[in-house]
C-alpha cells in the first residue's frame, strides 16, 4: 500500500506510511485543498501512533508537517486544520507567523455527544482553522454551502432568501438548540460527533469526523476535479467525501490496519453518492443504525483523553 521508494504517491487512494515521508515525495504546488486532523497530543489511544509526546517535540513535528503542507499546496491553495484546545494557539501562530499562511476563519465546531465531565464543563468543541496561501487568490464557493437563515427557520419570514445564507463560523448541527443560539452566517459550526449509535459510524476509529462537516469544507474550498489531500487519514472521512464529491484525492495514514479499512471504505463509494449524516441538521437528526431517532451517549472510543 506504500508507494515505491522515492516515487510520488499516486492519486485516488490512501498510502500507508509516515506523512512526513509521503509529503516529501508529493510534488510542490500540486494540491488544491489539504485537510488535516492530526493527533492532538492528548494521550489518545491509537493503534500505532503514540499520542504522548513532549510539547516541544509535538510542536517541532507539527512545524515540519505543516511546512510540507504549505509546500505541496498550489499558490491559490487552502489548508484546513482541525485541532483541540491544547495546541490550537501554538499551531495557529506557527501557521501564520512562521509559515506565512493567512487565516481566513477560525471556525468553532460545536458538537454534541462529547465526553461527559464531572468536575468541569464538558468539552463540546474543536477548532477548525481555514488558512490560505495567498489572501488575494483562493477558492471559496459561497453558493455551494448556503444554509437556511433564522429568518426562514424561526420566523417563517417570507423575505428570507430562499437560497439561504453563508454559514456562521461556529458550526452547529444540534437540532434541539437551534436556531436561536447561532446566527447562520457566522463562524460557529455545529455538527454532531459521529456517535456510537449513528448509522454513519464506521466503528473502528474513534476520531471519525462527520461527512457533512468535510462536505462543507470541500465544497467551499475546491472545485470538481481538484486535488484534496489528507495527511492523517484516520477512518478516511476526507477521502470518502472527496470521492463522493468528484474531487481527485490523496491520503496518508501511519497505521496499516486503518489504511486497510480506508481502502475498504473507499471501495464502496462512487462519485455522486450522497454524503452520510443529516445534510440540514437544523431540520433533522442523524439516522441511527437500527432506524431509531434517539441517540445514546458516545462510546468508549471517543477522544476521552480530552478531559
Ligand atoms: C485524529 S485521527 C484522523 C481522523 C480522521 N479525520 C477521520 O475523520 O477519521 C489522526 C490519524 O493520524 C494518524 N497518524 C498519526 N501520525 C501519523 C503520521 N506521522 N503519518 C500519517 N498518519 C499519522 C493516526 O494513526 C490517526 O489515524
Amino acid at each position: 500500500m506504500s508507494p515505491a521508494p522515492h516515487s510520488s504517491p499516486a492519486l485516488g487512494r490512501v498510502h500507508r506510511g509516515d506523512c512526513l515521508d509521503l509529503l516529501s515525495r508529493t510534488p510542490s504546488g500540486s494540491v488544491h485543498l489539504a485537510f488535516a486532523d492530526p493527533p492532538f497530543n492528548i494521550g489518545y489511544d491509537y493503534d500505532t501512533y503514540d499520542d504522548r509526546r513532549s510539547a516541544d517535540d509535538y510542536l517541532a513535528w507539527s512545524r515540519r508537517w505543516m511546512g510540507e503542507i504549505k509546500r505541496v499546496l498550489r499558490d491559490d491553495g487552502t489548508f484546513w486544520l482541525a485541532i483541540g484546545d491544547e495546541y490550537a494557539a501554538e499551531l495557529k501562530v506557527i501557521a501564520t507567523r512562521e509559515l506565512g499562511l493567512t487565516c481566513r476563519s477560525w471556525v468553532v465546531w460545536y458538537y454534541t455527544f462529547g465526553v461527559n465531565c464531572k468536575q468541569k464543563f464538558s468539552r463540546s468543541h474543536a477548532h477548525l482553522f481555514h488558512f490560505v496561501k495567498d489572501p488575494a487568490a483562493f477558492t471559496f464557493n459561497v453558493d455551494a454551502i448556503r444554509v437556511p437563515s433564522a429568518r426562514e427557520l424561526v420566523y417563517g419570514d417570507k423575505r428570507a432568501n430562499a437560497a439561504g445564507r453563508l454559514p456562521d463560523d461556529t458550526w452547529i448541527l444540534r437540532p434541539q438548540d437551534l436556531p436561536e443560539g447561532f446566527e447562520s452566517d457566522g463562524d460557529t459550526w455545529y455538527f454532531p460527533r459521529v456517535c456510537g449509535t449513528f448509522k454513519e459510524r464506521s466503528g473502528w476509529h474513534g476520531c471519525q469526523m462527520p461527512e457533512q462537516l468535510l462536505g462543507r469544507i470541500i465544497r467551499a474550498c475546491s472545485h470538481e476535479g481538484d486535488t484534496v489531500l489528507d495527511p492523517f487519514g484516520g477512518s478516511g472521512t476526507t477521502l470518502a467525501v472527496a470521492k463522493k464529491l468528484g474531487r481527485s484525492f490523496l491520503g496518508f495514514e501511519l497505521s496499516e490496519a486503518y489504511a486497510a479499512r480506508i481502502d475498504e471504505r473507499l471501495a464502496c463509494i462512487k462519485p455522486g453518492d450522497r454524503l452520510d449524516g443529516a445534510a440540514e441538521p437544523l431540520k433533522s437528526v442523524p439516522a441511527t443504525k437500527n432506524g431509531r431517532r434517539r441517540a445514546k451517549a458516545a462510546t468508549k472510543t471517543s477522544r476521552r483523553r480530552a478531559l
